[in-house]
């Protein structure tokens, strides 16, 4: 197996406050990968610093063998697309537009739009059912509409590297069901590496090939779901209380959490 991404004793920081101590983590190409752990254990500051938007306090982050630090921003964008936890986009801005952003790094002054970078973006728009809103204002969009719209710009960027942060978020189920599906076919049918931040370890346990658990500046546990996922994990890593079952359909590990709420039995 080929690590297509791999961090080496990767410290990462704000100022003088350390969020990630001395990282090793392989995420293996051609394969879904999901960060999962509490609010505030690092998730977005680790997937930001693969893409390169943050600089290590040390350690490195290795993009196919090579130091990103060292790779050019065009280059990186040709191979990895970011679609990062909050975004904000200028006032006016047309999904069409949005989207086409995404295909920034192919473009430079000897080569402009091309036939390639419309059909790339026709079908980014197409895939996430924002057809009828191409033409809409970014900002005029509910948040779920906004969020299939970045997601559009992530796809149109065309990279065999997808890092999401949270992508289901705002989205209704029918549509976090149907982004999942949409990135597990890319994952099964043209063995794109998709790592992402999911809070919802029951979907992430389904569609990950290896989940990645955080918890205090570490990693906790990693590997498969029905590996990884039990009870003593989850009582560790989010400090919860709950049983873990097959998931009917899929037979994944699934997490019905204690607590209160109504008894009907
Ligand atoms: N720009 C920033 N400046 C200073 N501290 C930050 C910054 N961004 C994040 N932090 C802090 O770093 C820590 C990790 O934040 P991060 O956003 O990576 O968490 P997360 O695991 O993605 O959480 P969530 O599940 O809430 O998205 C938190 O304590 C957060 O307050
Ligand atoms: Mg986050």
């Amino acid at each position: 197996m080929v690590n297509s991404i791999e961090t080496k004793q990767l410290t990462l920081s704000y100022g003088d406050s350390i969020v990630l101590k001395e990282l090793d983590v392989e995420i293996t190409e051609g394969e879904i990968t999901v960060f999962i752990g509490g609010n505030g254990c690092g998730k977005s500051t680790l997937l930001r610093s693969i893409a390169r938007l943050l600089k290590p306090m040390s350690g490195a982050v290795l993009l196919e063998g090579k130091e990103i630090a060292k790779q050019s921003t065009k280059d990186i964008a040709k191979k990895m697309a970011i679609l990062p936890q909050s975004h904000s986009v200028p006032e006016g801005l047309t999904v069409l537009q949005l989207v086409k952003q995404g295909r920034f790094p192919y473009q430079n002054w000897l080569k402009q739009w091309t036939r390639e970078d419309e059909e790339e973006v026709l079908q980014a728009i197409r895939v996430t059912g924002l057809e009828s809103l191409k033409d809409r204002s970014v900002d005029s969009l509910s948040g779920g509409q906004r969020q299939r719209a970045w997601i559009a710009m992530t796809l149109a960027q065309d990279t065999s590297i997808i890092l999401l942060d949270e992508p289901t978020t705002y989205l209704d189920l029918t549509h976090q069901i149907e982004i999942l599906d949409l990135l597990y076919q890319l994952n099964q049918t043209e063995k794109r590496t998709i790592l992402m931040v999911l809070h919802d370890i029951n979907l992430a346990s389904r569609y990950a090939h290896s989940i990645i658990a955080i918890k205090n500046q570490k990693v906790y546990g990693k590997g498969k779901p029905e590996e990884v996922i039990t009870s003593d994990l989850v009582k560790k890593v989010f400090d919860l209380d709950c049983d873990i079952v097959g998931d009917p359909i899929f037979g994944t590990p699934m997490v019905i959490p204690h607590g209160k709420g109504r008894r009907i039995k």
